[in-house]
């Protein structure tokens, strides 16, 4: 979940309680998450939408990415595999703001310069992260959810407290049925099984419509059903969004990278030890020896 839409949801819920809007659990950072920021232009006319250059992260002497390089194309489907511990998610916190490298560079586009912005920036600038775990407001329907997420995208949030507009609704509408949630807009969001509360956490994420979505362990606890819907639903973004996935689930990642656009040629990256060891398509990665050794054949 976005700073905003956590922002948003705190707010919304106090106001249900009968609390002050501001008096959140956001710790008194309100007054940042609030600030407006410009527009920010995002340049892809080079072809890249991120571009990680030798990036390193340690804790305590640790090296958790170890000159880590990655060049996304736009509108690209990207999967990333790696045992334990490789650095993956430590990608994603670097990507997204919370951790920043010790050494390296991360552009969005070709000029938006990552390691110069702040969190809820980057979510601002069209960077959308969906954590491993479900994080969605329990205690609202699913339509709430979406709607909060609606409203907080910084361009309808002059319209927080009024009514949605036919426009907003039809958004939602069309949501609800690409998530496969359209029978459950009333539901509690509690009540939805843990495959239905991924699709709603995604849902919510692109209600903000953000240009890269970093997806960590999507599929993590799903059935073997939801498992392959939700590859249909990312396979239905591939070309509109950029999409990082990481998982372990090699099926999934079979049935992204073989079907859909570009489907032959598709690129799976291999992490290890907070670098790249292997790139390319997945038959490429399955046969490399050095990917065998320390991942596929374990
Ligand atoms: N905040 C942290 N403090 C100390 N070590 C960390 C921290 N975050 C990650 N690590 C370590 O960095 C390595 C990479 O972790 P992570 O990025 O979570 O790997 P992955 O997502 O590929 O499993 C692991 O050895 C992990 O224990
Ligand atoms: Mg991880």
């Amino acid at each position: 979940m976005t700073p905003d839409l956590m922002e948003a949801g705190t707010e919304a819920l106090n106001k249900a309680k009968g609390l002050p809007s501001n008096a959140g659990e956001s710790g008194g950072r309100e007054a940042a998450y609030g600030r407006v920021v410009e527009p920010d232009q995002l340049d892809v006319r080079h072809g890249s939408i991120l571009y990680l250059d030798d990036i390193s992260v340690s804790f305590d002497g640790f090296k958790a990415l170890n000159k880590l390089s990655l060049d996304i194309a736009v509108g690209e489907m990207r999967c990333i595999i790696g045992p334990n511990g490789a650095g993956k998610t430590t990608m994603m916190d670097v990507i997204t703001g919370k951790t920043r490298p010790d050494s390296g560079s991360a552009f969005f586009g070709s000029t938006i310069d990552l390691l110069a912005r702040r969190e809820n920036e980057i979510a601002q600038i069209g960077i959308g992260r969906k954590f491993q775990k479900p994080t969605v407001f329990e205690q609202l329907s699913v339509f709430e959810n979406l709607e909060l997420a609606l409203k907080a995208d910084r361009r309808a949030r002059a319209s927080v407290f009024f009514k949605l507009n036919s426009e907003q609704l039809d958004r939602i509408g069309d949501m609800l049925k690409l998530i496969h949630l359209k029978d459950q807009a009333q539901r509690t969001a509690g009540l939805l099984s843990h495959g239905q509360k991924q699709w709603l956490e995604i849902g919510m994420l692109l209600m903000q419509d953000p240009k890269l979505l970093l997806l960590d362990e999507p599929v993590a606890g799903m059935t073997d059903e939801e498992t392959e819907r939700t590859a249909e639903l990312f396979l239905s973004l591939e070309g509109a969004h950029s999409l990082v996935v990481v998982e372990h689930d090699m099926k999934f990642i079979g049935e992204l990278t073989t079907q859909g656009v570009n489907a032959a040629k598709k690129k799976v990256t291999v992490l290890h030890e907070g670098s790249v060891l292997a790139e390319g398509t997945l038959a490429d990665v399955q046969a490399n020896e050095k990917v065998v050794e320390v991942y596929l054949g374990r």
